[in-house]
């Protein structure tokens, strides 16, 4: 069975899921609470199936998830959607995957569902997307045999950050949450903090080079890496472009490159992952280009690897945790470069 319910399929990141789910031959049913929009998407799509639903009305959502193979949660904020559209998944039987970069939202799908998803061996993978997933595969993959690590540094060579309406009230969201406050991952735990970020200069590998970057810009991988990975210290950078464009309210929005045939943006990204144990440092580095775009490959092959038992636990789980990280990097060649040094 190929249909696969995407939820938020009208968004930005959701259409470029809707895209790559036909380009592996799945059948997309789309769903969200617009139905209007889900309807325009849907023939723009050549006529898929719309199934409109709002997150207050489960017994739309189960219409939405009824006879598909899994749900993939592309509407953001996580914290208002993610809640309802698991319990859904688990009342259908389904895995449910989502691209949630929301550090409280995250924590929360780990707290509330872990026990019953696991219980019922069901599968939910939250934050299988650009940040949380693709930072916890590449930690993975470079710990190689290490079972542990003392530290472990994720920093984002963005070059520039346009933010969708999505990103923007997700980290609203957030910041609300935290009561304006900012969240780490120090030892063994999330702490908040009122004092400001370090600034600092981060080694990138060559070409990029050493760039000026925000410490402790905390991002999804805060939660996924410590989820499963026995590690005290884990650090998120972010380049200072890419921290001031999010900051700025006159930041546009995304928009596809002419030049690209795939729809994304000019945007290019490259992610460095240390860990470091005793003296000793391991590194995996990902190249690539458009953020929002890369999550669809991403989110799309967990999903395949999920569907074909590709996987190593239930339960609420990471992406590092449940896929085997090397070959799954391998496996998104064509959209990702990757270099590891074990
Ligand atoms: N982890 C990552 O690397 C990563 C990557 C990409 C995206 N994301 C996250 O994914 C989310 C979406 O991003 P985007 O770029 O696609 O933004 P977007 O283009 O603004 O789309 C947001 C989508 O979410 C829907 N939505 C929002 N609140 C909803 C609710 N309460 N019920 C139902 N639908 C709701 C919107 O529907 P309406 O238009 O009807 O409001 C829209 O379809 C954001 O939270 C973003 O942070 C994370």
């Amino acid at each position: 069975m190929r249909e696969v319910a995407v939820f938020g399929a009208y968004g930005h990141t959701g259409r470029f899921v809707v895209a790559e789910l036909l380009a592996r031959g799945f059948v997309p049913v789309l769903s969200g609470r617009n139905a209007e929009r889900l309807k325009a998407l849907a023939v723009a799509e050549g006529g898929l199936e719309a199934r409109p639903a709002a997150v207050d009305d489960p017994a739309a959502l189960d219409r939405a998830l009824a006879g598909t193979a899994a749900v993939i949660n592309c509407a953001g904020p996580f914290a208002d959607t993610a809640g309802p559209v698991v319990e859904a998944a688990l009342r259908a039987g389904v895995p449910y995957l989502d691209v949630a970069a929301e550090i409280e939202a995250n924590a929360d799908t780990f707290d509330r569902f872990e026990e019953r998803a696991r219980a019922a061996g069901a599968v939910v993978v939250p934050a299988m997307a650009f940040y949380g997933g693709l930072g916890d595969l590449l930690v993975t993959a470079a710990l190689g045999d290490w079972a542990s690590a003392d530290e472990v540094h994720i920093a984002y060579g963005l070059d520039s950050w346009h933010p969708t309406a999505g990103t923007r009230e997700a980290g609203a969201v957030s910041r609300r949450r935290r009561g304006g406050r900012r969240v780490r991952y120090a030892a063994g735990r999330l702490e908040y903090r009122d004092d400001a970020s370090p600034r600092l200069t981060w080694q990138f590998p060559e070409p990029m080079g050493p760039r000026e970057v925000i410490g402790e810009f905390s991002m999804a991988d805060i939660v996924t890496v410590p989820s499963h990975l026995d590690v005290p210290d884990v650090r998120t950078y972010m380049t200072v472009r890419a921290a001031e464009d999010i900051a700025s309210p006159d930041t546009p929005a995304p928009v596809a490159s002419p030049a690209d045939g795939r729809g994304r943006s000019d945007q290019t990204f490259l992610v460095d992952a240390v860990v470091r144990r005793g003296g000793a440092e391991r590194r995996a580095v990902a190249q690539g280009q458009d953020i929002y775009a890369v999550t669809a490959p991403l989110v799309v092959e967990a999903l395949d690897r999920v569907l074909s038992g590709r996987v190593r636990t239930t339960g609420v789980a990471s992406a590092g945790e449940i896929f085997d990280a090397v070959d799954f990097l391998g496996a998104l060649s064509g959209h990702l470069s990757v270099e590891l040094s074990v």
